[in-house]
């Protein structure tokens, strides 16, 4: 059964076992994320298989256990590497002593400790120990320089002890931890929502083997897409040609023309609360598409007219529907920022336009950093250089606190 904290539902968590005494807790806290939703595979020291079978976490987490770091068959199907990028938190608990200092002075002497170093998600730790081992002050620094660092730290409890003694280092009981996990994705600022958003550049076909595009990297909208599947929306990316893999989790529509975008994103946008625009889209196609390669002249002329015919406004017609969702449109200009894009937000009844300035060529189309600054009716907001992502949850911020203000 489902509860409150379902902040875990489809959540890849990445469960380290350690040795010690509580170890077998960790299978029933495997089951109770599991009941949260969350997809649980799980890393066991050495140690651990001696307090806890890995049959036995293998049975309830229905996925082999990963053990070893050098085995030649582990690292060719899901090694350290690829099991820290598949992980959206790593949880260790029972966290031990031992895995703490070693944690804390950066081995990666095992698997886990490997994983942990090769991680960029968050790394939560759930320590297990006597109470004079956690008061020991190696076992404080050690926990204190992974706190310092961004870690998590969840616990210890205080009471009885396996060992018959009372005070700080039991783990955490199940429904306190699985509460302090689930708060670390508490982040579901758009949990439920559906965001639907275009991405990349159009090309519109002058015959078979040319066409007219534009310089579109999709990085942004890629990047955005990410940010709001991790803020717990659905996310459907309808995208135009590039050279990027879509995020996880998200419903990827590929396209290739301004027609075939306007005609997914019609198909798709009437269930959606949020659209986002930042595809560039072309203004233009070509009025007829060549059946065959258009030849180079032969009777002299240098002059080749192409007659062009306006494309669709995608995002206009998304924003003059009637339950129309919030729309957010971006504008890469080279000159005039605010007053175009203040146009454009009025123009296209938009709720928030996203402008950059497209005529530095460190930021903008091709770069993995951008600076912005948001429009919305009565506000605007500055967003300095910094990555394409870090922009990206900023913007779902600010999204997701319209969507809660909306009636
Ligand atoms: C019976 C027994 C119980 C233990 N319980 C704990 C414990 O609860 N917490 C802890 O930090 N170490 C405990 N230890 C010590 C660890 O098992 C030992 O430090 C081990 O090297 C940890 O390995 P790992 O960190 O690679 O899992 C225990 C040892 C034994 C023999």
């Amino acid at each position: 059964m489902k509860t409150a904290f379902n902040t875990l539902n489809n959540r890849r968590v990445l469960l380290g076992v350690t040795g010690g005494i509580a170890a077998y807790k960790s299978a029933e806290l495997t089951r109770r994320l599991q009941d949260q939703g969350a997809d649980v595979r799980i890393v066991m020291t050495r140690s651990a298989t001696e307090f806890i079978t890995p049959l036995t976490m293998q049975a309830l987490s229905r996925h082999p256990v990963h053990l070893d770091l050098l085995n030649p068959d582990t690292e060719s199907v899901m090694g350290h590497i690829e099991l820290a990028r598949w992980a959206d938190l790593i949880l260790i608990a029972p966290a031990s002593a031992n895995f703490l200092a070693r944690f804390a002075s950066g081995h990666g002497d095992d698997l886990l400790t490997t994983v942990c170093l090769a991680a960029e998600c968050p790394v939560a730790i759930a320590p297990a120990m006597n109470q004079a081992m956690w008061s020991k002050p190696a076992t404080q620094d050690n926990q204190s320089i992974l706190v310092h660092r961004g870690v998590h730290l969840l616990g210890p409890d205080s009471g009885l002890q396996a060992c018959g003694e009372i005070g700080a280092g039991r783990l955490l009981d199940i429904d306190p931890l699985i509460e302090r996990v689930s708060a670390l994705f508490d982040t579901g600022k758009l949990q439920g929502r559906t965001v639907l958003i275009t991405a990349g550049p159009t090309r519109e076909a002058i015959d078979p083997v040319r066409f007219i595009s534009n310089h579109s990297s999709g990085k942004q909208g890629y990047a955005l897409a990410a940010a709001a599947a991790d803020a717990g929306a659905n996310v459907i990316l309808v995208s135009g040609p590039t050279n990027l893999s879509p995020p996880e989790r998200v419903e990827h529509v590929p396209v290739i023309s301004a027609m075939q975008m306007h005609e997914a994103v019609q198909a798709r946008v009437g269930d959606v609360d949020v659209f986002i625009g930042v595809a560039a889209v072309a203004d233009y196609r070509p009025t007829l598409t060549q059946s065959q390669k258009i030849k180079k002249a032969t009777h002299g002329k240098s002059t080749l007219t192409l007659e062009l015919v306006e494309n669709p406004d995608i995002i206009a017609e998304v924003a003059a529907r009637k339950n129309k969702p919030f729309t957010v449109g971006f504008a890469a200009e080279t000159e005039q920022l605010e007053t175009f894009a203040r146009k454009k937000l009025a123009q296209k009844n938009l709720d928030m336009i996203v402008a950059n300035n497209v005529s530095n060529t460190d930021i903008g189309f091709n770069s993995d950093q951008n600076a912005i600054t948001v429009y919305e009716q009565d506000d605007s907001l500055d967003l300095p250089m910094m990555s394409k992502r870090a922009l990206s949850e900023k913007l779902i911020d600010r999204i997701a606190e319209h969507l809660r203000a909306k009636p």
